[in-house]
Parts: structure tokens; C-alpha cells; sequence
């Protein structure tokens, strides 16, 4: 919400993932963010980290997915004497976020979990900070679409598309040449697979300059994330993917850039801090001075080389999938969370994430046009293939 004089009054908010990292660090962003009102939390299952965020915020509602947590918070609230209403199951956590007073909706959920919510916010005329890179990865044909019908904005979160959207303003859009998009290279960059096929979670959990939640930082470490992203840039901006170059940068100082057809390139760069560019998303097209971190550039060195794809070979299957198109995008992510889960349980490799990506997209053979039902259907496949793969 504006002023007369188009000054930045605070909006209300709605945080759907409140509990997780990006979740947690926009509470802190609305905190000091005058005028902002938290109107509506949801998580899937921490009911306790809830409960401290209901104290501080008095949200008007708070929604937790499974059954015992959301019992358990209500018994809590109205112990405390709170006044927020408790709400269960995903439709309602859902629902909580699209309440009236609410005019942009942080999607902060992790995983294809988020492409549901994604498009009923989209639905109910809500402006979308978008951190669930994967609505759009498993679900851009869809959700691109319904944004514009709906007239609503979606503003990126991550850092990279932020820092392309930041380096778009008041250029043509015809002119890009190409984006850059940048990766730290994750904690295995230099490694060949040798030695790579003896790495543990913890080492993988590691990452050298950001710290995120454990899917993105695992996906972080294969290359995978940056796969992801390159399918989110290219819905988000209409971009093709030939257009879209991945540049290893590991001081991830340059968080993207944008190279146009005259030669110029314009970087977004700053500090390691989500809460900057969380921020920014909120308050677009509005700058709010804050006291997050700064980055000073003396003394900082920057290097830049191309991604080792022989080693990591998630980036090219990301290019492949989106290539296929249809709901091979829904079989890349499936399989990759599937992976990841038996990865961060101990039930297989590092090395085995990519290998059972692969051989998911290869053997798939039920490719459907988008929509919502064989986006689903593609990704249960994806989770029953690699499970089978592994469990039996
Ligand atoms: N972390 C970062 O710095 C970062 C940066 C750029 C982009 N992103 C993207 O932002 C998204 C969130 O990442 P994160 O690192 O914040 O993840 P995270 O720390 O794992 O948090 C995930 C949040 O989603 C909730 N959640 C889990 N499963 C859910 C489900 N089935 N339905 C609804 N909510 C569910 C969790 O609730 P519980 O706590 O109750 O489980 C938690 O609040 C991802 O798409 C990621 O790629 C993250």
C-alpha cells in the first residue's frame, strides 16, 4: 500500500511456509518493515516454532497442515490467551493466506507442494512474492498464464531472478541478449566423481555462502538448484532457454546479471542476505532503507568459470527436461525430492541423485500436455520410480 505521494504505508501479508528458512527470515524483514501487517501463517507440522511467531505477530490466522500440530497450537493459543484462529489441512492453510486483508502472499513452501497454493493465490487476486521456485519448474505453463489473467504480479525472492528482475527495470526487455545466472559451484565445486562417490550429508549440507533449508542446499550441491532456477528464469522472463547462461561466480557476490545486445551487462550484487532481496519483494517498486547487511566491495575478489557438467550432471538434465517440455519438468523435480530424501536419510549416494534423475527421465513414457492433474500424476511417478529403484 502507497501513500498519496507514493510512499510505502506497509501491506498485509500472508506467509505460507512461516516456519522455514525463508519463512522465518520474511517475519524477521516484516518486523522492522513499518506499517506491515502479518495477517496469516501456515507450516506444515512445527507448531511450536508457530506458536512463538503467533505471540510476536498476532496474526489474524494460523494454519498447520498435520493434525496433532494444529491440535496442539490451538490448545496453546488459548492458553496464552491469543486471539488467532487455528486452522488445519492444506485448504485451510491455504485458505488462511488468501484472507481479505491480505495483499501479498509470500509462498515460502518448500518442494511441488508449493504449485497448489501458487495458483489459488494467483486465483484470489494476490500479489505473489514467489520463493517455491518449483511452482514454477513443475508448473510455469500453468501459473505464467493464470498471473497475467489474474492481473497480478509475481515478484522473485530467490537471488538470481531477483537480481535479473532488478537488473530489467527501465531496460527493453527485446534487447536482452542473455542472463547470466550465476551459481557458487555448492560445496563439491573442484571435485571430480571419484570423489564425489564418498561424500556425506553433512558434508553436502555445507554450503559455502548461503544458508537455506535442506533440499535447496543438497540441490545446491548437484547443480540441480541452479537447473531449477534456469527453468524459473525462463518462465518468469519469457526467456528461451538457450538464452539463459549458467556462470560458476564462488564468492556469490554477482547474484545474476543481464547481458544486453549492445554489450552491456548490468549485475545485481549484495550481500548473502535473503533478507534484502525479501524485502525488495515486498515493498516493489518502493526501496525501504534497513539495517541488513551491507557489501563492501573493496578488498573482495571475483571470479567467474564455466560449471564442470561432466561431474554434475543435474544442469543438463534440467536443460533436457524443460527441452522435452510437456510434464518431463514434473518428473525432473519428483525424482530429484524423492533422491534427495533417500539421500538426507542415508539410503543412497550423493552420486546416486543424478544417476536416478536420469535414468526417471529416460525411461519415462507417459509425457502429457500441462495441467494441474498430469503435472500431479508425472510427479507421483517420478517418487514411485525412484523409491522402487532403491526400497524395491
Ligand atoms: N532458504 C533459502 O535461502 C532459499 C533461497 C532461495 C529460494 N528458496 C526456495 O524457497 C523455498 C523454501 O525453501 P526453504 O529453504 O525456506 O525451505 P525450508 O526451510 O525447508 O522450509 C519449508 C517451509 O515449508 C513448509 N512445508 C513443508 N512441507 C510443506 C507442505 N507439504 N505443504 C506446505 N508447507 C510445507 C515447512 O513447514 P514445517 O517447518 O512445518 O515443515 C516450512 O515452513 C524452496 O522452494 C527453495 O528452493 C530458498
Amino acid at each position: 500500500m502507497t501513500d498519496a505521494l507514493g510512499g510505502f504505508i506497509g501491506k498485509g501479508i500472508g506467509v505460507y511456509g512461516s516456519t522455514g528458512s525463508i519463512g522465518t527470515q520474511t517475519l524477521e524483514v516484516a518486523r522492522q518493515l513499518k506499517g506491515t501487517k502479518v495477517v496469516a501463517l501456515s507450516c506444515k507440522s512445527n507448531a511450536k516454532l508457530m506458536l512463538e511467531q503467533i505471540k510476536i505477530f498476532k496474526p489474524k490466522y494460523a494454519a498447520v497442515i498435520d493434525e496433532s500440530g494444529a491440535e496442539w497450537l490451538e490448545r496453546r493459543v488459548k492458553a496464552n490467551g491469543l486471539k488467532t484462529e487455528v486452522l488445519h489441512g492444506e485448504r485451510e492453510a491455504i485458505n488462511a493466506c488468501t484472507a481479505e486483508e491480505i495483499e501479498i502472499v509470500v509462498n515460502a513452501a518448500v518442494g511441488i507442494a508449493g504449485l497448489v497454493p501458487t495458483l489459488q493465490f494467483i486465483k484470489n487476486g494476490k500479489d505473489l512474492a514467489l520463493a517455491n521456485k518449483e511452482s514454477l519448474v513443475v508448473g510455469g505453463r500453468l501459473v505464467i498464464p493464470e498471473a497475467k489473467k489474474a492481473g497480478i504480479k509475481i515478484l522473485p525472492v530467490d537471488s538470481e531472478p531477483s537480481a535479473v528482475f532488478q537488473c530489467m527495470q527501465g531496460n527493453d526487455k527485446g534487447s536482452i541478449e542473455r542472463l547470466l545466472l550465476t551459481a557458487s559451484g555448492g560445496p563439491f565445486r573442484g571435485k571430480s566423481t571419484k570423489d564425489l562417490s564418498s561424500v556425506t550429508v553433512s558434508e553436502a549440507l555445507k554450503h559455502p555462502t548461503w544458508k537455506m533449508g535442506k533440499r535447496i542446499t543438497i540441490d545446491s550441491a548437484t547443480l540441480m538448484n541452479k537447473g531449477f532456477e534456469m527453468i524459473e528464469l525462463h518462465w518468469m522472463f519469457d526467456i528461451p532457454a538457450e538464452k539463459i547462461k549458467v556462470v560458476i561466480h564462488p564468492q556469490s557476490i554477482v547474484h545474476s546479471a543481464v547481458q544486453y545486445n549492445d554489450g552491456n551487462i548490468i549485475a545485481g550484487m549484495g550481500a548473502t542476505d535473503m533478507k534484502v532481496l525479501i524485502q525488495y519483494a515486498l515493498t516493489y517498486p518502493i526501496r525501504i532503507p534497513n539495517k541488513f547487511a551491507r557489501l563492501d566491495l573493496a578488498g573482495q575478489a571475483l571470479s567467474f568459470e564455466e560449471p564442470d557438467t561432466d561431474t554434475f550432471k543435474c544442469l543438463d538434465l534440467a536443460y533436457s527436461a524443460l527441452r522435452s517440455g510437456g510434464t518431463y519438468p514434473s518428473v525432473l523435480n519428483g525424482s530429484d525430492e524423492a533422491a534427495v530424501q533417500l539421500f538426507i536419510n542415508g539410503k543412497i549416494g550423493f552420486l546416486d541423485i543424478q544417476r536416478l534423475v536420469s535414468e526417471a527421465l529416460s525411461d519415462f513414457k507417459g509425457n502429457k500436455e500441462v495441467s494441474l492433474e498430469n503435472i500431479m500424476e508425472s510427479d507421483r511417478w517420478a517418487r514411485a520410480y525412484v523409491n522402487a529403484k532403491v526400497i524395491g
